[in-house]
């Protein structure tokens, strides 16, 4: 099994000195991937800001990066995303599996496709995030006692701004739980591709307006840094548990 392994802010040096790089051209410019041995499973590793963390949300090729798994092979694709969270009752450091999203992106390239074929086509997201690799993700988070949060809307914003209060109170008022700048078009390409997706968010502050102060440039970092053992471990174990189980993301078109 190929499992693709996205990671986010403060997990950059995930599996870093066990990997070899490979560097794919895809239609949409080149992608330099790492890949891992892990007992049975082949890990295709993407740090999403690039190992040196140089590159913002949305700059970032999420078309190039998910079609690099796709032509690597992978089944499964496990992205970890920093978020701020709406709610007083998932506080920083606490895990979150989104299970819906609401997308406020707005100049990312957001399909693979554009109608060259002659084909109109439109995905379907009822449930955009593969139930079978969320139910599989509760259950080690929940085996290691980690304040895990097993539903969630997942709200994505262009960034690289943080939010206004008002547009947090906004966001809540539609339903949000988490915010953050790089769950999209990710999740939708990983769909629109046939893959399996799952998102483990860590949350790494309260958002805007819900604290009284600003939210400092770092504390993202700091926080996901703070917790960066305890989730590469999670990690780990995801790697040799995930296996495709019974879902319909392979099937969608
Ligand atoms: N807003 C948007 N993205 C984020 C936040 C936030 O508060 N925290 C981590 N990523």
């Amino acid at each position: 099994m190929k499992l693709g392994l996205i990671t986010g802010t403060g997990l950059e040096s995930f599996g870093a000195g066990q990997c070899q790089n490979q560097a794919l051209e895809t239609p949409y410019g080149r992608v330099t991937v790492e890949y891992m041995q892990a007992g049975e499973q082949e890990v295709y590793l993407l740090p999403r800001h690039g190992r040196e963390h140089d590159i913002p949300p949305h700059m970032i090729n999420y078309r190039a990066n998910i079609m690099a798994l796709k032509l690597l092979g992978c089944e499964m694709v496990v992205a970890t995303n920093a978020v701020g969270s709406l709610r007083q009752s998932m506080g920083p450091t606490q895990y979150v599996l989104p299970d819906q999203f609401l997308d406020f992106t707005r100049v990312r390239p957001l399909t693979f496709f554009e109608g060259e074929d002659g084909k109109v086509r439109h995905v379907d997201v009822t449930e955009p995030y593969c139930g079978a690799m969320r139910a599989t993700i509760a259950q080690v988070l929940e085996e290691r006692k980690l304040q895990a949060h097993p539903a969630a809307t997942y709200l994505c914003t262009e960034g690289p701004r943080f939010e206004t209060p008002a547009e947090i109170r906004m966001f809540r008022t539609w339903g949000a739980d988490v915010v953050g700048m790089t769950g999209l078009p990710e999740v939708v390409l990983a769909r629109e591709a046939g893959l399996c997706y799952a998102s483990l968010c860590v949350v790494t502050n309260y958002a805007a307006g819900m604290t009284g102060g600003p939210i400092e440039d770092g504390e993202v970092g700091a926080v996901m840094r703070s917790v960066g053992e305890v989730t590469t471990g999670v990690l780990e174990e995801l790697v040799q548990r995930l296996r495709p189980g019974v879902c319909a993301c392979r099937g969608v078109l």
